[in-house]
């Protein structure tokens, strides 16, 4: 499992990125003009200060190509603010604009550029954008409740909920049970725990 954060140092509250490694390129192939393709530009996200790049080995969207997932900010995120997901994210345009629009704040900041919302994966039921004040939130990040009322948790790689009796992984980190929608994401989050909590 390759799952590596290529982040050079820390931003304490960084946008977050997480990025397929396996379909990366897959939209352009050999049409792409630049040496090394699209992971040649996720390469070059991950270099910024401002973003925290984690690397996964699939995310369930395989159909899709290029897939990648931007997370809000553990600030964001206490504020009830999902990720958002993105296909066929490839090319200089489409990867300056999320670089900009995650530098500008990215989930729950700042509106989704146009053009990106164009290849937003629609995620019926992940919750996109905060609809409560920043005070309001009464749920631990990490934890939210469904409309049945039942708790479910949240995968801390991709943002993804999590129903636990039918997550796909857990691991134990600090006394704290976290699930995962799929084991690419429990790998990602053993290489290094710390990174998404
Ligand atoms: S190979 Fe990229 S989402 Fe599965």
């Amino acid at each position: 499992m390759a799952a590596n954060d290529t982040t050079p140092q820390r931003a304490a509250d960084a946008a977050r990125l997480t990025a397929c490694s396996l379909c990366a390129g897959e939209t352009l192939a050999g049409a792409d003009p630049l040496p090394g393709g699209q992971r040649a530009r996720l390469d070059r996200l991950a270099s910024r200060s401002t973003i925290r790049m984690t690397y996964v080995e699939c995310l369930d969207e395989c159909e899709r190509g290029d897939v990648v997932v931007a997370r809000p900010s553990r600030a964001q995120r206490a504020r009830g603010v999902g990720p958002v997901w993105f296909e066929t994210l490839a090319g200089d345009t489409l990867t300056c604009e999320l670089e900009q629009w995650l530098t500008a704040g990215g989930p729950g900041v700042t509106p989704v550029p146009e053009r990106l919302a164009q290849i937003v994966i629609d995620r019926t039921g992940e919750p996109t954008v905060a609809t409560e004040g920043p005070h309001s939130a009464h749920h631990h990040d990490d934890e939210k409740e469904n409309a049945m009322g039942e708790t479910t948790k949240i995968d801390p790689v991709c943002g993804m909920t999590v129903d636990p009796a039918t997550a796909a992984a857990t691991a134990e980190y600090d006394g704290t049970t976290y699930y995962f929608c799929a084991t690419g994401c429990q790998n990602a989050f053993q290489s290094d725990p710390s990174k998404f909590v």
